[in-house]
C-alpha cells in the first residue's frame, strides 16, 4: 500500500486508543489520512496523538466519544464536518464491556448479558446509523465494522482449558449480529455512495498464557495467533478505493484458525 493512499481522507476509529485501534490510527496517518482516535478514554487518545512520529504523511487527532450516546456521536460528526468539511470513513472498533464481562456461561446473569449486548452491539448500531445518515447527506462514506471469528464460528472451548479465560456468550451474540447488520446496512444504503464492510479477526496476541497459545496455534496455517499490526493491510484495503466495488462483505483475517 502506497504511503499516501489515504491522502486527506478523514477517518474515525472508535476505540482508537485501544490495542487494535492505536495500530489502525498510526497506519492511517502514515498513509496520509487524518486519523481520528475517538475514544471514551480521551486521555489515552490524546497520549496517542502526542506520540506522532516525525515526518508522518497524515495527522492524528484525539476526540472524546461514547458510542452509546447519540449526542456524543453527533458532537463528533458536526465538529469534524465543521473543521474538515468531510468525513470519509468510520471504523466501528470500540470494545465496551462491563466489569463482570468474560465469565463462563453459567455465571452470566441476564442483566450482564443485556448490558454487554446493549453497549457493544447497540453502540455499533448507533455509530453506523448516525454516520450513514451524515454520509448520505454528503453523498459518500465508508463504514467498517469490527467483528471476530466468533461472529461466524462456534467457539473451540478446549483451547481455553487450564486458563481462567473463555469465549463469552455475549460476544457470540454481539459479533454474529454485527456481521448481519453489516449486510443489512450495505443493502439499505445501496445506491447512496455508502458502503459497509466487516473485518473479522482471529485472536490477537496480548500476553496470553503459553498453554493457551500453543493450543490455539495448532489450528493455524503459518504464524499462529496474529498481532494487531497483521490486520492493518486489510483495513487499509477496505478504506481504499481498491475496494470501492465491495459492500456487505465479511473479511476474515485469522491465519486459518476458523477453518
Ligand atoms: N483483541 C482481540 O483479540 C480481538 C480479536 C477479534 C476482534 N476484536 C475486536 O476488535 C475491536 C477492538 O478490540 P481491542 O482488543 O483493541 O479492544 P481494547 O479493549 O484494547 O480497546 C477498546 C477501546 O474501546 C474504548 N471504549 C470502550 N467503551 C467505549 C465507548 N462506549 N465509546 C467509545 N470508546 C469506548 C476503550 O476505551 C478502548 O480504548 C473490538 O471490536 C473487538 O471485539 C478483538
Amino acid at each position: 500500500m502506497q504511503s499516501n493512499s489515504l491522502k486527506n481522507k478523514v477517518i474515525v476509529v472508535t476505540g482508537g486508543a485501544g490495542a487494535i485501534g492505536h495500530c489502525f490510527i498510526q497506519r492511517i496517518a502514515e498513509s496520509g489520512g487524518v486519523a481520528v482516535a475517538a475514544d471514551i478514554n480521551l486521555h489515552a487518545a490524546q497520549s496517542l496523538a502526542e506520540k506522532i512520529p516525525l515526518g508522518i504523511a497524515g495527522q492524528i487527532e484525539a476526540a472524546h466519544l461514547d458510542i452509546t450516546s447519540k449526542d456524543s456521536i453527533h458532537a463528533l460528526i458536526s465538529d469534524l464536518k465543521q473543521r474538515h468539511g468531510r468525513i470519509d470513513a468510520v471504523v466501528n472498533n470500540a470494545y465496551p464491556r462491563n466489569k463482570r464481562y468474560g465469565r463462563k456461561l453459567e455465571d452470566v446473569t441476564y442483566s450482564d448479558f443485556c448490558k454487554n449486548v446493549n453497549t457493544h452491539l447497540g453502540g455499533y448500531f448507533l455509530v453506523a446509523q448516525q454516520f450513514c445518515l451524515a454520509f448520505k447527506e454528503q453523498g459518500y462514506g465508508n463504514v467498517i465494522n469490527m467483528s471476530s471469528i466468533y461472529g461466524s464460528m462456534a467457539p473451540r472451548f478446549e483451547v481455553y482449558d487450564g486458563t481462567s479465560m473463555t469465549m463469552p456468550v455475549e460476544y457470540a451474540a454481539i459479533k454474529s449480529a454485527i456481521e448481519h447488520l453489516t449486510r443489512y446496512f450495505a443493502q439499505y444504503f445501496k445506491g447512496t455512495g455508502i458502503r459497509v464492510n466487516c473485518l473479522s479477526p482471529g485472536g490477537i496476541l496480548s500476553n496470553q498464557p503459553a498453554d493457551f497459545l500453543s493450543a490455539y496455534n495448532k489450528h493455524c496455517a503459518s504464524k499462529g495467533m496474529l498481532d494487531a499490526s497483521d490486520l492493518v493491510e486489510t483495513l487499509l484495503f477496505l478504506l481504499s478505493d481498491g475496494s470501492r466495488h465491495m459492500t456487505g462483505q465479511i473479511l476474515l483475517v485469522d491465519d486459518g484458525f476458523s477453518l
